[in-house]
């Protein structure tokens, strides 16, 4: 008997080969236009709704699907996984970001040792932070309280934090009234440069998130942030207390640092730079929407990682979204995904998708070190929606591209009940007006105009295909429970699609070699070229040498 060594060996990975061959010519509008298959296709958890029936999908494609993920063995798993098994081999640990949302008194032992109660001590330390700070009992070298909090971290130290800081914003509680959180993250030193200008270093304090704290990019910007408070305090060992915290897995960095232990928050190397926003990284979350809300939003994720945990795989709402991927990549190959949100406040969510879907699972070789011979994650981007209808929809709707998408749509607008009068009015149409837009343009993207308004004489130009697959995610409203329960939909679709593909999500081998060059070509900038610079970049080196005169 033959051991099958690859995924796409596997007689189930044949047979959806042949289902999407069959499925491929086929209308998207003719697959769909089943009201029973509809009903079928839309699935819920609480108050998240996924609705894949303008997929490009039918009931033997799905049924393959799920046999295909028992064959992948994703049940055990999504076990192992949530139990602290060492699902990230090449890094020889677990990912455990779901051990962020356990609640007080679970049990989970990562190597023996219990690790709820270390988790919640380091929520209590965020909590003290929060606490502080927005009692105004937190003050910088002149005596005045903090007004000002700069985030300073890149990739997972950044994205998440800010991504949520900025769809939460409204449920800042009035205790933090006042505060300004920002976040600084580029390399250059533009942002920072840009920010400083408008601060006042007594009242500003700088987090240092860096699960490494090597980063050089947030270390490089934590040095420019120190020099500027110095210019105003002498005094380090005055000044670093009570302006900088460090939030890291690596202790004896951030005291090499300078930062000392009462300012330091821990957490773990079992925790996914990208999957860290539920950890100490998550601080400048908890200083913009307060403890509860920050609580309600690890409730959420917990809600997901349960109903992952227990779901059949046929009604699982992250499996079938790491199903649907799947399905759209590798066997409909589909290369671009977008991610549409129809409400301003998750502007930064494709960013952060960005991040965790490609750096996750933009592999190409098995989890066996093979390479691998079928399509992995898709290039991901997105915008709001209702904006991107104005700048890259013509792509999705008559470019040559296959783009497969996720809309994303809160169904009530929580808070408008507080607006009055005619805004309160005005505002309420506006949401409206977003889901009508959303609608719209699932439905024009499946159908196009193939039916109704098309004669023989209508231009070209003026042909819509349709037959772009998309999935539509409702909320019943967005609000910080609600939003950790799509984080964990997405970072669990993630885990999904690794485990069909056989890739490890959890290591980023593939950014290492770029950091090790730039320092290289840091040394040709200061004029130490190595010899085996590569002809164009050195003529670039000589062009920048011209221009700067050195
Ligand atoms: O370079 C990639 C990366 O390691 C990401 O995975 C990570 O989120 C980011 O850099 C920042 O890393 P750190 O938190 O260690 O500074």
């Amino acid at each position: 008997m033959s051991t099958a060594t690859s995924r796409s060996d596997l007689p189930e990975w044949k047979r959806l080969e042949e289902i999407a061959r069959r499925l491929t010519v086929e209308p998207l509008g003719r697959i769909a236009a089943d009201p029973e298959r509809a009903r079928r296709m839309l699935f819920r958890a609480g108050p998240l709704c996924l609705d894949f029936s303008k997929q490009r999908l039918d009931a033997e494609a799905l049924k393959s699907l799920l046999l295909l993920a028992e064959k992948a063995g994703l049940p055990g798993k999504i076990r192992d996984m949530l139990s602290g098994g060492v699902v990230n081999p090449t890094e020889g640990r677990p990912a455990l970001h779901t051990a962020l949302r356990l609640p007080l008194g679970a049990e989970l032992r990562v190597d023996g040792a219990p690790v709820v109660d270390e988790v919640h001590e380091s929520l209590s330390r965020v909590a003290s932070v929060v606490e502080r700070i927005h009692s105004r009992q937190w003050r910088g070298f002149s005596g005045r309280a903090i007004q000002d909090v700069v985030n300073i971290g890149v990739g997972g130290s950044d994205l998440g934090p800010f991504m949520a800081s900025q769809a939460l914003g409204e449920f800042a509680p009035s205790e933090a009234e006042g505060l300004r959180i920002h976040f600084v993250s580029s390399i250059d030193g533009t942002q920072l440069a840009d920010l400083l200008h408008t601060l006042r270093p007594e009242t500003t304090l700088f987090i240092i998130s860096s699960k490494s704290f090597t980063t050089i990019d947030t270390m490089a910007n934590a040095n420019t942030a120190l020099q500027w408070m110095l210019n105003a305090a002498p005094d380090a060992d005055m000044v670093i207390p009570l302006h900088f915290i460090g939030v890291s897995t690596r202790p004896d960095r951030m005291t090499a640092w300078g930062i000392p232990d009462c300012n330091q928050i821990r957490f773990w190397d079992w925790v996914g730079g990208r999957f860290s926003l539920w950890s100490a990284i998550g601080l400048p979350i908890a200083l913009k929407i307060g403890m509860t809300h920050f609580r309600s939003m690890l409730a959420g994720a917990h809600f997901v990682d349960n109903h992952f945990r227990q779901q059949p795989l046929e009604s699982n709402l992250p499996v079938l979204l790491g199903l649907v991927g799947v399905w759209n990549a590798t066997f409909l190959d589909i290369r671009a995904h977008a991610v549409l949100p129809y409400d301003g406040r998750l502007k930064y969510f494709p960013s952060y998708l960005a991040q965790l879907e490609m750096e996750s699972n933009g592999k190409s070789v098995d989890t066996g070190g093979q390479p691998i011979d079928y399509h992995t994650c898709p290039v991901l981007w997105g915008e709001v929606g209702s904006n991107a209808q104005h700048a890259f929809y013509q792509l999705l709707h008559q470019g040559t591209q296959m783009v497969s998408s996720d809309f994303i749509a809160p169904v009530r607008r929580y808070g408008l009940t507080h607006h009055d009068g005619e805004a309160h009015k005005g505002l309420q149409q506006q949401h409206q007006l977003a889901l009508a837009n959303c609608l719209a343009q699932t439905r024009v993207l499946m159908l196009g105009n193939s039916t109704a308004d098309i004669r023989p004489d209508t231009p070209g130009f003026k042909r819509y295909r349709g037959n772009q697959p998309s999935t539509t995610i409702l909320l019943d409203e967005l609000n910080p429970h609600t939003f950790g329960m799509l984080i964990a939909l997405y970072e669990h679709k993630v885990f999904v699609m690794s485990v069909l593909w056989d890739i490890n999500p959890f290591d980023q081998w593939g950014v290492e070699l770029g950091k090790k060059i730039a320092m290289d070509m840091v040394e040709a900038l200061q004029g130490r070229p190595a010899a085996d610079t590569d002809a164009s970049t050195q003529q670039l080196l000589a062009e920048i040498s011209r221009i700067t005169g050195d």
